[in-house]
């Protein structure tokens, strides 16, 4: 597309913007499984007028939006709190999960040679950890060495200590990771970093902000946080269980000059005057900033453990019905409401098709073939119409004749 040589009026505009979104994922019917974790029409609006008020402005310079400052201060204080993070702790917000990692990766690897003289930074993750640790180690010039996962589908802790070196900077765990909902042994992998004076995240971008209400509902929580003694860092995305809209996540770290030292970038030769900077991005939106302030005061503790209750019936109802279905299985033992699930005797995939052809957005993943759900409170309301259709495609279509014709 070339820009047009005169503008468009704004009426033809949105008309034409609204026809393109039908094509798009119908995320308001809880038809899709990531990407968006609708929690239903109040906070819907909430979102929209926090967004709306703070459009314009630019969270890059604290001194001129004294606001953003404050409410950056007050979520990370507050995610702070939740996953307990200890006096003395500081962190910042970024756009997402991926900026989040990156920093904290950044952070890692700069403190390994300050403090241990590492040259060629080595970063230690399961398989099973999100791509943007391999993002991180890529564009930081760091090794990254992956650490196999047992049976139970977490880091195997033996092959961890031994891959674990003097140049290892940072070792990771997750909680949960995205493709089976796994917590890895984070107090093991932790303690085996801390030991020898290594950084260690926990990547809680999924379990930060639904882990401590999975608590409150009494549902069996390994440790994962600050309350672990060798934790050094954590990210939590406000985006995903903090139901914030998108571009807003928090990373921690345990020890606030950590974050001044390692993650913080401060440059003083510009004509244009100090420049400081804790993430990637240099002008910053303001709105997810104030969204994610306004998403978690209105919600607070009572309306998370509300939405984390509409979340679980959602999972019991799915699970017991994958369960119910002949050759149907759940992948491993998934901590939250994120899991995967398969079939050994029909073709999963085929399966998968069927549900795309009813309007559902259900995930693919291939090790081993399964289909990948990230449920939110609005799938409650169609937890059963899931699983009755999940049922129906099962009965009449899961033959290995879908896989043939896939790969032919
Ligand atoms: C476990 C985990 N970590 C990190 C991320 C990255 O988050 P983002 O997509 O916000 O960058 C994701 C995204 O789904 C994730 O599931």
């Amino acid at each position: 597309m070339e820009l047009p040589k005169q503008g468009t009026d704004k009426a033809a505009l949105l008309e034409d913007m609204r026809k393109r979104k039908q094509a798009d994922a119908d995320w308001r019917g809880a038809r899709t499984f990531s990407l968006i974790y609708p929690a239903g029409e109040e906070v819907d609006d909430l979102l929209h007028d926090a967004n709306e008020l703070y459009l314009y402005e630019n969270a890059l310079n604290p001194l001129r939006f004294p606001s953003l400052r404050q409410m950056e201060l007050d979520v990370v204080a507050m995610a702070g709190g939740l996953l307990h993070a200890p006096a003395g702790h500081g962190g910042c917000m970024t756009s997402g999960g991926t900026e989040s990692i990156i920093m904290a990766m950044k952070a890692a690897r700069d403190r390994a040679r300050a403090e241990r003289d590492v040259q060629a930074p080595q970063l230690l993750a399961p398989v099973t950890a999100h791509p943007a640790f391999a993002k991180a180690a890529s564009y930081l010039g760091m090794e990254h060495v992956q650490i196999p996962i047992g049976d139970d589908l977490r880091a195997d802790v033996g092959a961890a200590e031994k891959l674990i070196g003097d140049q290892t900077a940072v070792v990771v765990g997750s909680a949960p990771n995205y493709p089976f909902g796994t917590v890895d042994p984070i107090p093991e992998l932790s303690a085996l970093a801390a030991e020898r004076g290594i950084s260690f995240h926990t990547d809680a971008c999924l379990g930060g902000f639904l882990l401590p209400f999975w608590e409150k509902l009494d549902q069996p929580v390994p440790p994962f946080d600050f309350r672990v003694p060798g934790v050094t860092t954590m990210s939590a995305d406000v985006h995903k269980y903090g139901y914030c809209t998108k571009g807003a996540s928090v990373v921690l770290h345990r020890d606030e000059e950590h974050l001044k030292k390692y993650q913080r970038f401060l440059y003083a030769d510009w004509p244009g005057g100090l420049y400081l900077s804790f993430a990637m991005a240099g002008a910053r939106p303001a709105a997810p900033i104030a969204a994610a302030w306004a998403v978690m005061n209105f919600l607070g503790e009572e309306g998370y453990v509300k939405l984390a209750r509409r979340i679980l019936a959602a999972r019991d109802t799915i699970q017991a019905g994958v369960r119910s279905i002949d050759g149907m299985r759940v992948i491993g033992e998934p901590v939250m409401g994120v899991f995967a699930f398969t079939s050994d005797k029909d073709d999963v995939f085929a399966i998968g098709d069927v549900l795309d052809e009813k309007g559902w957005g259900v995930d693919r993943q291939n090790g081993p073939d399964a289909l990948h759900v990230m449920l939110s409170p609005e799938h409650e309301g169609v937890a059963d119409q899931l699983v009755a259709d999940l049922r129906e495609a099962a009965a009449h279509h899961g033959t290995s004749k879908g896989k043939e014709a896939r790969y032919s």
